[in-house]
């Protein structure tokens, strides 16, 4: 039941947003619109797109009325995929080359800031009496997107890097948009102040979930994530896991992080060597249950949105999932 749904979520969002870039076509040897569909061609679970499409149909409301949030936030989150993987020199995305990989940089920064431009304008489908406030909440969504990314490459330098500013860090650019996206849903569908708020809140609970099992995938997934293994290792990103391996770390383990930072080593070995010692301090079982409390506050908001029957159903069956995927 909960799967068939999903499936009919993202199968309405792949159609909007399928329809929707079909009025931007790229030529053969077209720089700017190519990268786009090509990035969207390469798939993804379209979580952010079919949250919105969901929200208006927990609100009572078709999910046809959500159709501009749905696709905005499907943009935007793609959009920030294409500069993210420039920032963190990443070679793989959905199993296939990084768009900067194959058309350079400046292709992916220029196709990068059409694909923003163009979720802002997806945007502006959305009904007159939601529009206004829902743009603002997309803008804010939007600065404090770049706020957490700066903030996650300037961690990369630092040692000193405390789990309070983890968590701010990934709130900011990565659980924001899934609440925005659920927030926008709800508005779209015309529910009250109070309830877009606990929508919001449910979304931030369970972005934070997300990331930390982004985080854990990176380390400790397969190749079904379809991205490089390790490449969090490689950067010294400061996740959950590295601030709780760091601290928990003897005079001798931490020797030999110190020797593993920076750039310059054999990848391979590396993420071999940082992770056997994050396994021996327990740190990635520690991720897992502090991901879990998240999924536990998530399901509180639940609670407080009182939602019953097959929507609080299905929403309970996402929450689970996005702590057991593995891509
Ligand atoms: C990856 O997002 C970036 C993060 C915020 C962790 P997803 O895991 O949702 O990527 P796709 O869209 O499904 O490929
Ligand atoms: C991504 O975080 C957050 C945004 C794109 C805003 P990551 O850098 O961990 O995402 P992946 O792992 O590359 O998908
Ligand atoms: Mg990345
Ligand atoms: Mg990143
Ligand atoms: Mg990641």
């Amino acid at each position: 039941m909960s799967q068939a749904n999903l499936e009919r979520l993202k199968l309405e969002a792949n159609r909007a947003t399928d329809a929707f870039l079909a009025e931007w076509p790229a030529d053969a040897d077209d720089g700017l619109y190519a990268p786009i569909h090509y990035l969207m061609s390469l798939g993804g679970k379209r979580l952010r797109a079919v949250l919105a499409l969901a929200a208006s149909e927990a609100e009572g409301q078709p999910l046809e009325k959500a159709l501009p949030a749905a696709l905005a936030v499907e943009l935007f989150h793609n959009f920030t995929l294409m500069h993210d993987d420039i920032m963190d020199e990443a070679p793989l995305r959905r199993g296939q080359e990084t768009v900067h990989q194959r058309w350079g940089s400046n292709a992916a920064i220029l196709s990068g800031d059409a694909m923003f431009t163009l979720a802002s304008m997806a945007l502006t489908g959305l009904n007159a009496s939601a529009l206004p406030k829902a743009l603002h909440l997309f803008n804010q969504t939007a600065l404090e997107v770049c706020i957490g990314q700066q903030a996650d490459m300037a961690f990369e330098l630092r040692e000193d890097v405390t789990l309070d500013e983890y968590w701010n860090m990934i709130r900011l650019k990565t659980s924001v948009l899934v609440a925005a996206s659920l927030a926008l849903g709800a508005r779209a569908a015309g529910a009250s102040e109070d309830r877009i708020q606990l929508w919001y809140r449910l979304g931030e609970q369970l972005g934070l979930a997300f990331q930390m099992q982004d985080d854990l995938l990176d380390a400790f997934g397969t190749a079904a994530t379809g991205k490089q293994m390790g490449g969090d290792i490689l950067s010294d990103k400061k996740t959950y896991l590295r601030i709780h391996t760091w601290e928990r770390a003897s005079a001798v383990q931490r020797e030999e992080l110190e020797r593993w930072n920076g750039k310059g080593h054999d990848h391979k070995s590396k993420v071999t060597a940082v992770k056997a010692i994050m396994v021996e301090l327990g740190s990635d079982s520690a991720a897992r249950h502090r991901m879990e409390e998240c999924v536990d506050a998530a399901v509180a908001c639940m609670d407080a949105l009182e939602l019953q029957g097959t929507h609080r159903e299905w929403f309970e069956f996402v929450a689970g999932l996005v702590t057991t995927r593995q891509s």
